[in-house]
């Protein structure tokens, strides 16, 4: 179905559109998200239709509230109590063991259940507003940079969905990191917003799953968040590259003109880097030019999970994974 895309912040009209099973892009302080009813099938399919998604890879669901994980979740213990008391609202995503209450189609087919209450005024009244929880991925076309404004959903999802509910920009700038349990160690499947030295006070030790063993999960493919433009990391372009955009991290290159460069934080703050990061993407990428390349940042706090985007963003996508 084509739509008039409308953008605004009308939480009724929002809510209406998503108690008819249609579907709304909603903020987050991470980065936009594409809502339907988790609880609702015919809104799952349309989300992984409009996304362009395979069924394979899950979604997060987003609670208004830590209580309404209660349905979906099997009873959870201290140390999940404990995150969600230190990190709710906010980004950090919780991979537990779910209840029939989830469809299938959600989890596609695996047995814990993603849940995060995301930390947007916004949002949460919109949750409460329907009343039911809000399946969500990031609200891109598959495999494509994620959306921080609701001009970056706009350009992608334009004609695809009804309403885009605009809460500015978002705050975190990178996806949620998504935790898990398995044998009783936690493990941190994707990087994101709350970092290992935030988690290990709370629970102690921590591993890091590398992506080539993620069968947890599938949605970590090592292509993603990538521009249509070819992208590198480091500061040599191919010689066969004439026009090169550049993303760098606090400087300038010198010798390249100022609009082929984007510059994601000049006061060397990381988190302010996060911020801008799918900015500076969809910025170069809608230059259009041959190819771009992309400066790592350090390698500390939050700088993992862009270092983690930027290296995913330039691995040439693989044909069978479409
Ligand atoms: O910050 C975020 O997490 C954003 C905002 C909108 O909340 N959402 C987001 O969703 O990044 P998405 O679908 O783009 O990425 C979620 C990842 C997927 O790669 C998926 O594979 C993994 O989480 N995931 C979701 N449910 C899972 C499950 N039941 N088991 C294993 N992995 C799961
Ligand atoms: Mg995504």
């Amino acid at each position: 179905m084509a739509f008039q895309t409308a953008t605004g912040q009308d939480l009724r009209l929002a809510a209406d559109w998503l108690r008819r099973s249609e579907l709304v892009a909603i903020p987050t302080e991470t980065v936009y998200g594409l809502a339907g009813n988790a609880l609702d099938d015919r809104a799952i399919v349309k989300i992984f239709e409009t996304k362009e998604r395979p069924l394979y890879n899950p979604l997060i669901i987003h609670v208004g509230h830590p209580d309404q994980i209660n349905d979906l979740i099997v009873s959870p213990d201290a140390e999940v109590r404990a995150l969600i008391d230190a990190f709710w609202p906010g980004p950090l995503t919780l991979l537990l063991d779910r209840t029939s209450r989830v469809p299938d189609l959600v989890c596609a087919g695996l047995p814990r259940v993603a849940v995060r209450m995301p930390d947007h005024g916004l949002t949460l009244a919109l949750i409460q507003t329907c009343g039911f929880p809000l399946a969500a991925p990031s609200a891109n076309l598959f495999g494509r940079i994620s959306p921080t404004t609701a001009e970056h959903v706009k350009s992608q999802l334009a004609g695809r969905i009804p309403y885009i509910l605009d809460g500015g920009p978002c705050r975190v700038g990178v996806e949620s990191t998504i935790l898990g349990r398995e044998d009783g160690v936690w493990k941190i499947y994707r990087r994101g917003g709350v970092t290992m030295a935030d988690l290990e006070p709370v629970i102690g030790p921590v591993e890091v799953v590398t992506t080539s063993e993620v069968p947890e999960a599938p949605g970590m493919l090592p292509w993603h968040y990538a521009p249509e433009t070819p992208l590198t990391i480091g500061d040599t372009p191919p010689a066969e590259a004439k026009r090169v955009g550049w993303l760098r991290f606090r400087k300038a290159m010198p010798g390249v003109p100022e609009e082929h460069q984007f510059i994601l934080a000049p006061d060397g703050d990381l988190r302010s880097a996060a911020r801008r990061l799918y900015e500076g993407l969809h910025h170069l990428d809608a230059l259009h030019l041959d190819q771009l390349l992309a400066e790592p940042v350090p390698e500390e706090g939050i700088g993992r999970a862009i270092n983690d985007r930027l290296r995913r963003a330039a691995t040439p996508r693989h044909p069978d994974s479409i």
